[in-house]
């Protein structure tokens, strides 16, 4: 009867007790940075080309990662991520290229809804006749999960954790404004205006960068809550030039915004 006791007490402290693991990345040194000095005492790890740095802030054990840049990076160091450490919960913030006028380097974008803007098919078009990105239908991802009907799942967007979001929205930040909004990824950087234009009227893209989408399909796999930031650190349609200063910013908000994580 002890033993059993004592079993139940042992599960049911593990269920109250249960801390959270949070995996947090950005894809360049720049965007590690500063994440990697709030942790105390930082135990560096390294898998294949992915470096991970283990430690504490606050209460949280948390884990920066260092993704490198774009798609196939951000998939692998995330499932690496997921398997080394089981995070509950994934972070993945950096810089971005303005898609929305409205928008200005230094601002935030949570994100509401990612798309990955490089997945496209195109119908069948005979010799001759020019190649139009107009004409890019776009290509859903579809996951071996199931939805609650035992479908698979094909997502046409993906979108942050409800709650982590909430969160997000209440974090102070004064370098500029915090919006929600949504993030177009894919290996691309785009600077012709025409094609950021029809973008950004294409999907609705406020921001966009070569990474988040592919996290939130290997959160999603693992059924893990995501949560996505991005801060402008560029605009074409504003003229204004990468500011290196706002990959900081955007890791000061956050770190801010895991101390807030209940
Ligand atoms: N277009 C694409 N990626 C951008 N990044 C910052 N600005 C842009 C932009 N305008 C981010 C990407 C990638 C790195 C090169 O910078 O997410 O990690």
């Amino acid at each position: 009867m002890k033993k059993i006791l004592l079993g139940v007490f042992f599960i049911l402290s593990s269920i109250v007790f249960t801390k959270d693991t949070i995996l947090v990345q950005g894809a360049m040194d720049i965007e590690v940075d500063t994440l990697v000095q709030a942790l105390e005492k930082p135990q560096k790890e390294q898998v294949g080309a992915w470096t991970f740095w283990k430690g504490k802030i606050g209460d949280k054990d948390v884990i920066v990662s260092r993704t490198e840049v774009g798609i196939a990076n951000a998939a692998a160091s995330t499932t690496i991520g997921i398997l080394k450490y089981s995070p509950t919960v994934i972070i993945n913030q950096g810089t971005a290229g303005g898609h929305d006028p409205k928008l200005h380097a230094a601002d935030i974008v949570l994100a509401k809804k990612i798309i990955n803007m490089g997945a496209f098919r195109t119908e069948p078009k005979e010799y001759g006749i020019p190649s139009d990105q107009k004409d890019f239908l776009f290509f859903d991802v579809v996951q071996r999960i199931r939805d609650k009907e035992g479908n698979k799942v094909e997502n046409e967007s993906f979108s942050s954790d409800s709650k982590l979001m909430e969160i997000a929205k209440k974090i102070n930040y004064k370098h500029g404004k915090v919006v929600e909004g949504t993030i177009g990824t894919a290996d691309q950087w785009n600077r012709e205006l025409e094609r950021i234009k029809s973008l950004h009227e294409k999907y609705g893209t406020a921001a966009e960068e070569m990474e988040t989408s592919s996290v939130a399909l290997v959160a999603k796999a693992f059924d893990i809550p995501f949560m996505g930031i991005r801060v402008l650190s560029n605009s074409e349609h504003n003229k204004e030039d990468f500011n290196p200063d706002t990959a900081v910013w955007c890791q000061e908000f956050t770190i801010d915004f895991i101390k807030n994580i209940k």
